[in-house]
């Protein structure tokens, strides 16, 4: 049953009309009046009616105690020929449209005014239950009449004995007459609600969704440019949040616009900056005749660095551009995380030992970890590259690496120059240099933490940076030990990221 409503739903939903609010909230409506005219309609009816015979009973009731106490006044059960008596009983027969039977103690009909049973013993359930002091009655709907039994109780002397019953039947032909007129209104006043329903369910919905009209007509204009500004809907709290969620994505469209300029232009002033020595050198090469050898050797060597930098360059924006898509990339493999470590120190001692800068390494656990070796080894080189290009002679670059079940964390601690304040947000920004003069005499294109945080963000890490101007800087990297591919763990590495930037 669910699986076919599921199925109905589904082809429903291809319908392009079905799909549409403003027609759901219509059906809606109109499936809740018509339910609500007849059901009302059919609650009314059957309420009235059972109402009527309930007042009819108690009434005929009412009549019939008033004859028992005047049949015991009378002494009719001795002598029922008391023509007033008599009269009293076919007035309130014929005013019923019903039949009334007086039976005495012996079970014998003393009266009966339809002058056929009189004379006659009725003996049935009851009759028998109303000799008891039970007052009776039943409607019977089939044959549309109520029988009500009343005890002849003689009171006299405080006895309070039941001496015969009054047996009525009467007709409830009127009641029912009544119904059918009543049900036969209620057809016109169904039909009169239906066309309001009708009215309502075809303009309701379209005041309901004139907000909706107005903040999609809002987004329409910025989409085709004609404005920038932040649109605003305060109809509903709904469409608040949808313009606020619009307004927030604009937002991060213009600055990641910005970005992408403002990385545009650093690229090419960048990529233009050795081609621009090279044309002076090769130029000035030119210009000059007879030029020594030794000359020439100078100039061929200073075009060759400013390839190497635009090569470098043009690497570094690959490994940027690598790392920017998603990360099914990543190329994961259990690493051992000490020897990675290992290696990437023997592969700058010649630098270290260049700037005169000594490298230690701390490991307070050996790790295996899942990683992408290639990405996770250029992330720790640059840090530990600018670890010892940012420091002073004689200084010190200390690695450590530690782990709880989850994470490991490895700190690059330099006696460098350290980052103000003001500079450590944004030097993970792609061509960041703090201080351009400086940077370019050590070298570096200033992409190094953009790739080494993009590579720790693509193994669900953290990438955070402690620095004091003039004493040195510390970055901590924390990943998880096993690369997160679960939603659960995704989620977990989420929160630890979060709780390492508030710090
Ligand atoms: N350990 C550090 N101590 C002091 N300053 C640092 C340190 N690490 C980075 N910086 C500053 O942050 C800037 C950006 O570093 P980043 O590694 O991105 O670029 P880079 O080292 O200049 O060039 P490269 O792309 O070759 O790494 C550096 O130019 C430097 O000013
Ligand atoms: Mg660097």
């Amino acid at each position: 049953m669910r699986k076919w409503f599921e199925k109905l739903w589904e082809e429903l939903n291809k319908i392009v009309i079905f799909r549409s609010l403003r027609f759901r909230i219509s059906v809606l409506i109109i499936l809740v009046g018509v339910v609500c005219c007849f059901g009302m309609r059919f609650g009314i009816l059957r309420n009235y009616f059972s109402r009527a015979v309930e007042v009819r009973t108690t009434d005929v009731q009412s009549q019939l105690q008033i004859l028992a106490n005047h049949l015991i006044s009378y002494d009719y059960l001795m002598n029922p020929s008391s023509d007033v008596v008599n009269a009293e009983l076919e007035q309130v027969a014929n005013l019923y449209d019903g039949r009334i039977m007086v039976i005495g103690g012996n079970y014998a009909i003393l009266k009966d005014t339809y002058n056929v049973a009189t004379g006659k013993y009725m003996i049935s359930e009851e009759v028998i239950r109303c000799f008891k002091g039970v007052i009776l009655s039943h409607y019977d709907n089939e044959n549309d009449y109520i029988e009500i039994a009343v005890p002849i109780t003689n009171t006299v002397e405080e006895k309070n004995e039941t001496v015969g019953v009054i047996l009525a039947s009467v007709s409830t032909t009127t009641l029912v007459q009544n119904e059918e007129i009543l049900s036969r209104n209620s057809w016109i006043f169904v039909f009169l609600l239906l066309a309001v329903v009708l009215v309502v369910a075809f303009f309701m919905p379209r005041i309901m969704l004139r907000p909706f009209n107005r903040l999609s007509d809002a987004i329409s204009e910025v989409k085709s440019g004609f404005t920038d500004e932040a649109i605003a809907v305060n109809d509903y709290v709904e469409t608040e949040h949808i313009a606020d969620s619009f307004n927030q994505v604009m937002e991060r469209m213009k600055v990641m616009e910005e970005s992408r300029q403002e990385f545009v232009s650093n690229v090419s002033h960048e990529l233009k900056t050795p081609l621009t020595s090279v044309k002076v050198l090769a130029d000035s090469l030119n210009n000059q005749d007879d030029v020594p050898v030794e000359v020439y050797k100078d100039f061929m060597s200073d075009i060759c660095d400013e390839i190497d930098r635009e090569n470098s360059i043009i690497n570094d924006l690959l490994s940027l551009v690598k790392m920017d898509k998603k990360s099914a990339n990543l190329n994961i493999t259990s690493v051992d995380v000490n020897a990675l470590i290992e290696s990437v120190f023997k592969r700058l001692s010649p630098l270290a030992q260049r700037n005169q800068v000594e490298m230690v390494f701390e490991s307070i656990r050996q790790v295996n970890a899942e990683l992408d070796e290639v990405k996770f080894t250029l992330a720790l080189t640059n840090l530990i590259e600018n670890g010892i290009k940012y420091n002073q002679r004689g200084g010190v670059v200390k690695v450590t690496l530690d782990a709880d079940y989850q994470f490991f964390t490895i700190t690059v601690t330099d006696t460098g120059i350290g980052i103000a304040e003001e500079d450590q947000k944004s030097i993970f920004e792609r061509f960041y240099r703090v201080d351009k003069s400086h940077s370019r005499e050590i070298g570096g294109t200033g992409l190094g933490l953009a790739i080494t945080r993009n590579a720790i963000l693509l193994h669900r890490g953290s990438v955070v940076v402690n620095s004091e101007l003039g004493h040195g800087t510390t970055f901590t990297v924390k990943v998880p030990i096993n690369y997160a591919v679960n939603s659960k763990a995704a989620a977990e590495a989420v929160e630890a990221k979060k709780q390492s930037t508030e710090q």
